[in-house]
């Protein structure tokens, strides 16, 4: 009892909100319209450093997120009319505008992938069991604080790829290189937008800590156990061969290992996150996105170029 009052008093402080400003928010960013035309037979099955298990995560990963992305969509959507920034609002147009088009070229992906009978109708069950029965039936708010947590997922991903550009090199594959480097370009670019829209609209953290676990156990747990239990390039026969499993700890080095794997080296990064004063832009991409853009985007020489139709900004309405 006698330590009632100053624990109840540090506990307040600590989730007090702060009030948030947007004095963080980036520039208005574009829409880029592509078209890749997959041609099924062209596909690298080892796309992800000649690595067959870690690519096949990369492909589970590529149909789960159209799911992830449509629940960004439709969240986004619900949310913008309740803000009255214009430049946020413009903003979340372009969040939206960005992974409609991620959602929909990825989609193509996958249905090249299914073209090659690879088992696409299964990952997109899992994937729909996942969010019809689960993550899209939250209440508002916490498809909001979800949203904010994908997007956090999708920045620390972001930023990894950006820092290991060489794996994007790996393969010949110019397609799949194309729409993971477009992808993650655009993530880098829309890394704040979610979170600042959370933080302006609620601001409560112990709802955004809630929405972290579900996409944590999503991304990382749920889609790798998925991409080795049922495996994308070989028949489930393989389930049983021993070769099949000593591929396992290569791979899931290339994933998870603390040196240098996607998620295991940006632990710090990922849970940065919990820090109560948090924001997507204390980790900066500006050089990373600076020097991506001429890489990508240049008119001769970059890598979109053969497959970007078009771009455009939003209007800024008030
Ligand atoms: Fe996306
Ligand atoms: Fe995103």
């Amino acid at each position: 009892m006698l330590f009632t009052k100053p624990i109840k008093k540090a506990v307040t402080k600590a989730f007090a909100a702060a009030p948030f400003s947007l004095d963080k928010q980036s520039p208005i960013i574009p829409i880029r319209h592509m078209k890749f035309d997959f041609d099924p037979k062209l596909l690298d099955p080892k796309f992800y450093m000649n690595a067959e298990l870690a690519s096949a995560y990369f492909a589970s990963l590529s149909i789960f997120l159209t799911r992830g992305e449509d629940l960004v969509i439709d969240t986004a959507r619900y949310h913008r009319d309740f803000i009255t920034d214009p430049l946020l609002k413009q903003r979340v147009t372009s969040l939206i505008g960005q992974e409609a088009i991620h959602s929909k070229m990825h989609e193509e992906l996958n249905d090249a992938f299914l073209e090659l009978d690879l088992p696409v109708k299964l990952f997109r069950f899992l994937a729909g069991y996942v969010f019809e029965y689960g993550l899209e039936r939250l209440p508002q708010p916490m498809k909001l604080s979800l949203m904010a947590a994908i997007e956090h997922f999708t920045a620390v991903l972001a930023e990894y790829m950006m820092n290991h550009e060489e794996i994007f090199f790996r393969s010949q594959d110019e397609k799949q290189r194309a729409i993971w480097m477009w992808h993650m370009l655009e993530e880098s670019e829309h890394k704040d937008i979610a979170f600042d829209v959370y933080q302006t609209l609620s601001n409560n953290y112990a709802l955004r800590i809630a929405g972290f676990f579900p996409a944590l156990i999503t991304i990382l747990m749920l889609i790798s156990a998925a991409s080795i239990l049922v495996p994308f390039y070989r028949k489930p026969s393989n389930l049983v061969s021993l070769k099949y499993w000593k591929e396992i700890p290569y791979n899931f080095r290339l994933i998870f290992g603390l040196k240098d794997g996607v998620y295991g080296s940006t632990l710090g990064h990922i849970f940065d996150y919990l820090r109560p004063d948090f924001h997507p832009n204390d980790h900066d991409t500006s050089e990373f996105l600076a020097y991506y853009k001429e890489k990508l985007l240049n008119p001769e020489t970059g890598v979109l170029t053969p497959y970007m139709t078009k771009e455009f900004y939003p209007a800024l309405r008030s």
